[in-house]
């Protein structure tokens, strides 16, 4: 291991994260701590990684064989701070022994508590009534005013049913939702009766759901899983959520789909690329809501979140089993090189 003068091993955290976490890998590392509020550029990062123990991710990093690469073999472990690790290449890791981890179940509530509040702004069109009063065209009370569809009583369908979904499923059911999910493992018939929800193929959701919300990982199968076709199968009337990464939608379809009045509107957390470019036309539509991806946004989440991504990288950095290792059968293999 390399070790920094005084015997504590060398990490890069690439961006400041709360206290709850940061403190402890302050103290127990020697740390080089990105502090700028926008990630290290590629080349900073790659040359910030040189010689570390250890590495300190958000989900803005691209951690690949080229990182990897230029980091050294004496690198122990690689920490997200996230619970999705799409931006870091994991079979490269465990061919490297470097475990990797991730901050699965401390977000899943907050995220459906957000996806739901996504849900209702859009179906109830609140962004659009705070645009009305903002330019001034709220004039009086209007019996036709920014009219939409009820959530209470719709058809939500969950795409994606893990841990998210599963929470999301418990918040339809306070609005006496029916609840259409498909999972690529989809619940048994006892689970289905359990959490009051019914499995159904892909097209049948789209087709059958006032809203449908995403919950999917994004892998090469669910990249660009709403497209144009998907997107045709839904009603008129539909209102999409996506809370769980930009890819899974393609937005050039997504727009066209809103223009032409295929769905009715859609909120997206999470966008391709991140940020979102200010000239994007989907900001152009006044029926498609756009948020800086927030969805984990609490102080008591991202806390937690801080919490296991320094406990992960303190433990992988002691040699031992990680807390939450997204690639445990690195723990299998006999380490390379
Ligand atoms: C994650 O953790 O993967 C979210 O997208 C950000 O909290």
């Amino acid at each position: 291991m390399s070790r920094a003068s005084g015997g504590r091993p060398r990490v890069f955290v690439a961006r400041r994260i709360p206290d709850e976490g940061l403190t402890r890998v302050l103290a127990e590392t020697d740390a080089d701590l990105w502090t700028d509020a926008l990630p290290p550029p590629r080349d900073e990062l790659l040359r910030r990684v040189r010689g570390v123990d250890g590495v300190l991710s958000l989900l803005t990093d691209r951690v690949d064989d080229e990182l990897l690469d230029a980091a050294g073999p004496q690198l122990r472990v690689v920490s997200n701070f996230a619970v999705g690790f799409d931006n870091i290449d994991v079979p490269a890791c465990t061919r490297r022994g470097i475990p990797v981890g991730n901050t699965p179940g401390v977000l899943t509530e907050t995220t459906a508590d957000f996806a739901f509040a996504l849900l209702m702004a859009a179906v109830r069109r609140i962004p659009e009534g705070h645009d009305y009063v903002r330019a001034g065209h709220w004039k009086t009370w209007g019996p036709m005013l920014l009219l939409g569809p009820d959530v209470h009583h719709a058809t939500l369908g969950i795409v994606g049913f893990g841990r998210i979904g599963k929470e999301m499923a418990k918040r339809a059911h306070g609005f006496d939702m029916t609840v259409l999910v498909h999972d690529a493992y989809p619940p048994s018939a006892e689970e289905q009766a359990a959490l009051g929800v019914t499995a159904v193929s892909q097209d049948e959701l789209f087709a059958r759901s006032d809203m449908i919300s995403l919950h999917v990982n994004l892998t090469p199968d669910t990249r660009h899983l709403i497209d144009a076709a998907a997107l045709a199968r839904m009603k008129p009337t539909a209102v999409l959520v996506n809370t769980s990464r930009g890819p899974v939608v393609d937005q050039v379809a997504l727009a066209d789909a809103l223009r032409r009045g295929v769905i009715a509107a859609a909120a997206l957390d999470v966008t391709d690329p991140e940020p979102m470019s200010p000239d994007d036309p989907l900001l152009a539509l006044p029926t498609c809501l756009v948020v800086p991806h927030i969805a984990s946004a609490t102080h008591a989440t991202r806390g937690k979140m801080a919490q296991m991504a320094a406990a992960n990288l303190l433990a992988g950095l002691r040699g031992e089993r990680l807390p939450t290792p997204v690639n445990p059968e690195v723990y299998d293999r006999s380490r390379a090189g």
